[in-house]
């Protein structure tokens, strides 16, 4: 038997910031974001949600999607770098929400490749051990919560949002295939968000000043991203013995639409193998690729043995890619469960 993707979901919030609002809290305008990112507005978690309260939704939708009760799950994986709390794992707290009394629940740390890491690790133990038959695996964020709303060279990319998949059991020739995954740590100051049990060598003021503050250095973001991208889909398919042009759909990361035509095209893959959702969500880290998945599912996109690589970078730095036969038939896309109408407001008062 293989594992596959059985059930998608995802959940947005309502809250919508356009660039147009930006441009009235730090100094950059519509065109510069649109031109160089690709993003034209991004959600925001409401005050009363949480990163787990945006998890649950999504996987809620999943198991809906895939028919399967919170009982019997027995795995839940969540990749996120915006947890609720330091501890515990944000997916305890959505295991207890959720109902799914019967399964394992940990959190997965690898930024922006953190649901590549989480499906992966997924796969394995479900291979390993008959008794793990059904996992959710989840990626979730709420960068609003972390960002630094007066630099520009950071608030402008990222979103809150979140997408989950469940895994099951497919027949070998479906799911999933090969995985492949990979870290710099040489570059794990290009992002990263002090906090925890940091060490700084600065005096304790500066410590005080940096932590909770996060940082990106985008010129070595950029660098990394376009090499690590192509790295990992020609990896993931040379070890699984197919070619770049076998490959029916490519969902990347969704950091920045240029990274992601700058890839494609070094690759040779047509931009209309991927689909994104970067326009409207923004970079919403580790939930970019389930959110991404999901709503191109919902919107019934992909056929019954299509092949489909997943492919993730981000802070760490971390890299990794995942192959994948689509093993589902549509259903009718997912139950309009969780999605409710966007609001454009002035979000920071409320
Ligand atoms: C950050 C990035 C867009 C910069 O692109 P670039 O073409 O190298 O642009 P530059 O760094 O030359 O900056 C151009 C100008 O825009 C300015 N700028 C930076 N942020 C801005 C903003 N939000 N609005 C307006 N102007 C901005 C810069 O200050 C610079 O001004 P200057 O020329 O007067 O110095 C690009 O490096 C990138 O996409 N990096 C990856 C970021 C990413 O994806 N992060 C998520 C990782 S998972």
């Amino acid at each position: 038997m293989g594992i596959g993707i059985i059930g998608t979901g995802y959940y947005v919030p309502s809250r919508i910031l356009t660039n147009k609002e930006l441009e009235s809290m730090v100094d950059t305008s519509d065109e510069w974001i649109f031109t160089k990112v690709g993003i034209r507005e991004r959600r925001i978690a409401g005050p009363h949600e949480a990163t787990s309260d945006l998890a649950l939704k999504a996987a809620q939708e999943a198991l809906a999607n895939a028919g399967v009760e919170p009982e019997e799950v027995d795995l839940i994986i969540l990749a996120t770098s915006s947890p609720d709390m330091i501890q515990p794992a944000t997916a305890a707290i959505v295991q207890g929400k959720l109902g799914a009394l019967n399964s394992a629940a940990f959190d997965v740390s690898a930024v922006c490749a953190g649901f590549v890491y989480a499906m992966t690790v997924a796969s394995a133990m479900m291979q390993a051990n008959p008794q793990y038959r059904r996992a959710v695996v989840i990626g979730a964020e709420t960068y609003s919560r972390i960002l630094d709303w007066t630099d520009r060279t950071t608030c402008v990319y990222f979103g809150d949002g979140a997408g989950a998949v469940v895994l099951g059991q497919q027949a070998g020739d479906l799911g999933i295939q090969k995985t492949f995954l990979k870290n710099d740590g040489r570059g794990a100051g290009a992002i990263r968000y002090l906090g925890g049990g940091s060490r700084h060598p600065a005096s304790p003021e500066t410590l005080a000043q940096k932590m909770h503050r996060f940082e990106m250095n985008g010129r070595e973001v950029w660098n990394f991203a376009t090499t690590a991208c192509p790295l990992s889909v020609r990896q993931v398919v040379q070890d699984a013995g197919i070619q770049l042009s076998d490959i029916d759909w490519i969902i990347v990361h969704q950091a920045n639409i240029n990274i992601i035509r700058h890839s494609l095209d070094e690759l040779g893959i047509p931009l209309e193998k991927t689909y994104t959702t970067i326009e409207k969500y923004a970079n919403t880290a580790g939930a970019s690729l389930p959110i991404t998945l999901a709503e191109a599912h919902a919107k019934n996109l992909f056929r019954k043995g299509d092949k489909i690589v997943l492919v993730g970078f981000g802070g760490g730095l971390s890299l990794g890619a995942v192959y994948l036969n689509w093993g589902m038939d549509y259903a009718g896309g997912q139950k309009a469960l969780v999605q409710q109408p966007a609001v454009v407001g002035d979000w920071q008062k409320n």
